[in-house]
This record gives C-alpha cells, sequence and structure tokens, in this order.
C-alpha cells in the first residue's frame, strides 16, 4: 500500500516507519524543511527505543522517505494521514488549525480518489469537517473518503505499542476505505475495530480520559493511604489483581503529565460542555492531578522550609521514563515552582536535558546522575527512570549535605533507603 503521513512529529514518524517496517511504501511529509533535512540525512529528531534502527532499515529498503512536498505525497499515495499537532487552546478546546490547513492542502492537489485518515487527537466531529473542507476545495471533483483512525501509542514504547496494538480503530461508514484500511492494518495481527466517525473520534478522548481517571483514582487513594498508614503499592496490587480493574496505570506519583493526558482531559471536558453536559468527573480528575504535585512541593518545603539559596538535586526532567520528551512533564513544573521559591536546582535527565535546556535555562545541567548529588541539601525523584533504581545511593548519600530524599515516582524500596540513612518520602507509603 502507497502511503502519506503528514506530520512528522512522535505519532507521524513512529507510524510512518512502522507501516514501512511491514511491507508499505511511505512518504513522510512535514512542513519543517530542516526536520526533513535531518532525517534525509539519516539522524533522528527524536529519542524512541528502536525507532532509530528501523527507519535506518527501511530508508536503505527503499520504503521509507522524506520530503517537504505534501503534492508529492498525495501524488504518490493512495492513503493520506494527518499526523499533525492538535494544541490546546487557553479556554481548553482544541486547535484545530493545523488540520484544517492540511486538509486544504491535500484537497489543492489531489486529482483522484485518496482515502484521507485522521490519526491526530480531534474533537467528535472533526471528521464530518474534513469531509466537508475536502468537497469544497476539490469543488466536488474528486473521490474520497475521511476515516477516523486515532492513535494510542505511548511514547516510549512506541514502536512496540504500533507494532502490537490492543486493538485498531476505523472509523468510516464507507465500505471501500474499510477494505484499504484493513489491508493496510492486516500484517500487525490485531483486532480492527470498524466503527462510524464520531465513535472512533470519541473512542480516543474517552480512552485516555479514563486512563488519566485510574492514575488521579490511585493518587487520591495514595493521600488516604498517608493518613491512615497504609501502603498504596499494595492496595494496588489488590485492586490491580481483579480482572475487572487490571493493575496497569495504578502507579501512585506525582501526578501525570505528556502532551497527550493533561490536553486531552481539558479538550473532552470542554468538548462535553460545548455539548451540553457538565463533565465534573473529569474536571476532579485534573483537579487531583494538580493537588498531587503541590502536596509534593509542601513535603519538601515542610522538611527544607525555606527553599530560598538551598541547593536541591532532581533526577529526572521528561514526563516519563524512556523518552526526551519534557512537555507538560511534571518534573519540570516542579524545577520551576521550585526556582521560583529561590531554589538552586541541579538536575539530570538520561534524554530530555536538551530539550529541557531551552525551556529551562537556569538548571545547573548535570552529566551524570551521580553529580545531581553534590553539595545538595535534597535529592527529588520526578520522573521513572529504571535506571536510578540502580544508582548506588550509598554514594549518593555521602555527597550531600543533608540526606533527604523525595521519590516522587515511588521508584525506590523504602526499607533499603532508609538502612542507608536517607530520610525518605514517597507517595503513599509510611
Ligand atoms: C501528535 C498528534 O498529531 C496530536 O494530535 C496528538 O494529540 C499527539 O500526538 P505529535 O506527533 O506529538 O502530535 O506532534 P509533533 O511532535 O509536534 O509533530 C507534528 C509535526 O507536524 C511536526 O514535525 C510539524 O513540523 C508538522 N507539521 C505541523 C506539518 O507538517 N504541517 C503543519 O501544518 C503543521
Ligand atoms: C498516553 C496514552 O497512554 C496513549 O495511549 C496515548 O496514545 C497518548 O497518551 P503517553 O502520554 O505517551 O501516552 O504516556 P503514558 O505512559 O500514558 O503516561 C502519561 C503520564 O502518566 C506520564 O506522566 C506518566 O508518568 C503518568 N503515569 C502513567 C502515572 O503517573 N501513573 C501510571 O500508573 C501511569
Amino acid at each position: 500500500m502507497k502511503i502519506a503521513i503528514v506530520g512528522t512529529g512522535y505519532v507521524g514518524l513512529v507510524s510512518g516507519t512502522c507501516f514501512a517496517e511491514v511491507g508499505h511504501e511511505v512518504i513522510c511529509v512535514d512542513n519543517d524543511k530542516k526536520k526533513v533535512a535531518t532525517l534525509q540525512a539519516g539522524q533522528i529528531p527524536i529519542y524512541e527505543p528502536g525507532l532509530e534502527d528501523l527507519i535506518k532499515k527501511n530508508v536503505a529498503a527503499g520504503r521509507l522517505k522524506f520530503t517537504d512536498s505534501i503534492k508529492e505525497g498525495v501524488e504518490k499515495s493512495l492513503v493520506v494521514f494527518i499526523a499533525v499537532p492538535t494544541p490546546p487552546q487557553p479556554d481548553g478546546s482544541v486547535d484545530l488549525t493545523y488540520i484544517e490547513k492540511v486538509a486544504r492542502e491535500i484537497a489543492a492537489v489531489m486529482t483522484e480518489y485518496r482515502v484521507i485518515v485522521d490519526k491526530s487527537t480531534v474533537p467528535v466531529k472533526t471528521g464530518d469537517r474534513v469531509t466537508q473542507t475536502i468537497a469544497r476545495y476539490t469543488q466536488g471533483k474528486v473521490e474520497f473518503d475521511v476515516v477516523s483512525n486515532p492513535e494510542f501509542l505511548r511514547e516510549g514504547s512506541a514502536v512496540a505499542d504500533l507494532m502490537n496494538p490492543d486493538r485498531v480503530v476505523v472509523g468510516t461508514d464507507s465500505e471501500r476505505a474499510t477494505a484499504i484500511m484493513k489491508e493496510i492494518y492486516e500484517p500487525f495481527k490485531a483486532p480492527i475495530m470498524v466503527t462510524d466517525l464520531n465513535s472512533a473520534e470519541l473512542i480516543k478522548h474517552a480512552a485516555n480520559s479514563f486512563l488519566a481517571l485510574k492514575i488521579s483514582y490511585i493518587n487520591a487513594v495514595s493521600i488516604i493511604c498517608e493518613m491512615s498508614g497504609a501502603n498504596v503499592d499494595m492496595v494496588a496490587e489488590g485492586m490491580g489483581a481483579d480482572k475487572r480493574i487490571g493493575r496497569a496505570f495504578l502507579n501512585a506519583g506525582i501526578g501525570y503529565g505528556g502532551s497527550c493526558f493533561p490536553k486531552d482531559l481539558s479538550a473532552f471536558t470542554k468538548i462535553s460542555e460545548d455539548l451540553g453536559y457538565d463533565f465534573r468527573l473529569l474536571k476532579e480528575v485534573s483537579e487531583i492531578n494538580r493537588i498531587q504535585k503541590n502536596r509534593f512541593l509542601k513535603q519538601i518545603r515542610d522538611t527544607l522550609w525555606v527553599l530560598k539559596d538551598k541547593k536541591i538535586g532532581v533526577l529526572g526532567l521528561a514526563f516519563k521514563g524512556n523518552t526526551d520528551d519534557v512537555r507538560s512533564s511534571v518534573a519540570m513544573d516542579l524545577v520551576e515552582l521550585m526556582q521560583r521559591e529561590g531554589a538552586i536546582v541541579r538536575a539530570y535527565d538520561p534524554q530530555g536535558m536538551e530539550k529541557a535546556k531551552s525551556l529551562l535555562p537556569n538548571i545547573v545541567y548535570c552529566n551524570k546522575a551521580e553529580e545531581v548529588a553534590e553539595g545538595v541539601e535534597a535529592l527529588v525523584v520526578a520522573t521513572e527512570w529504571n535506571e536510578f533504581k540502580d544508582l548506588d545511593w550509598k554514594s549518593m548519600k555521602s555527597k550531600m549535605i543533608s540526606p533527604h530524599l523525595f521519590d516522587g515516582r515511588n521508584l525506590l524500596d523504602p526499607q533499603k533507603m532508609r538502612d542507608i540513612g536517607f530520610d525518605y518520602y514517597s507517595i503513599g507509603r509510611s
């Protein structure tokens, strides 16, 4: 199948690469000429485990190409995926200007039947708008179908998620487009769910909001654990062992971040409001997430008292482990809040420092995790990087002025840390 992907970001680049990997011919289109040149030169603009090798392999095999010309992509491909950003606006609603612009650009160069697939996360009914836009700008002269095919990949495990999806959602009323989409996804050997356009669009917002709700639920439970002396890890295990609940996404911590959950929750709340329903449950999910970060900061403040001029070490800046993405990262928020109170922050992240530097230039960036501990009054674990578990914590402690350790991701063993001599604080575990 000949496929074009418009928008070569986290979603577009990984999707395009995985489509090539299963044998399709893929052209990735991006209007950022510098990014296209980088990719054409064999350099990968994002960190995602396994991605670089797959890109190199498929470029060498001639199945994966990069261009800044949307015309080239549309001319050479039967199916055109849209994977451009859908950022939040101040009122929580979704900015759809890129989607609209790309729909017009596709329409302007379309001369024969094409399937236009929306992969970006969009509000329900966007597909109808895209259909109207393409019909208007092709003046009804070219046949096409619009499909919603939401993407459920997680950053940090994007390649694995894409290659082995739990399900593939295809939203369309067209039999012709359904057959084409089934051919694209057949090699992935996953269940393909065909729905109408609106339902497919809604599935994405409903699923992401539910996952965020699970995290906020366990975070709220973590507060009760702290108040009652229970252990949230054990509670999560016990709850998660029930197949109806499941253990995944019940890790208590300083809250969820990233470019999806916060944005999708606001969007879903606003979409519901516009449709006439006050989805207060979702507002509470966001509120619990905000409180969780502030509770953690209060714990640091209660221990160190005044943060001004205190040296604090932060392990992790990315919004989760295994990624270099620092967008809407709770770790970055925490650093900023501590800096605002005058703290001197030293930090290390295995992949996220390059991207963090442009957002927060005033951090003392360290080359190794061990360096973060030098001369600090407290260490904060802010991102769930597995490698932080294996640090030589005895040696870390010896470099610190005072042994305060705040584990915002429940990554470390409380007993072990206390045996080493740390004054150890984590989430929902006394
Ligand atoms: C994606 C989805 O598109 C978004 O809807 C979802 O909610 C999150 O994931 P992401 O892949 O993370 O976004 O975006 P980003 O990494 O910013 O990449 C988007 C790419 O689109 C960029 O490379 C940008 O240059 C490109 N772009 C943007 C275009 O090619 N054309 C445009 O008009 C706008
Ligand atoms: C999410 C969805 O999981 C994915 O299906 C969708 O396509 C995009 O949005 P992503 O944001 O990449 O993926 O990462 P995810 O693993 O979901 O983590 C999101 C945030 O939740 C991170 O900040 C992470 O630290 C936090 N989290 C996750 C928890 O705090 N506890 C958990 O149990 C799980």
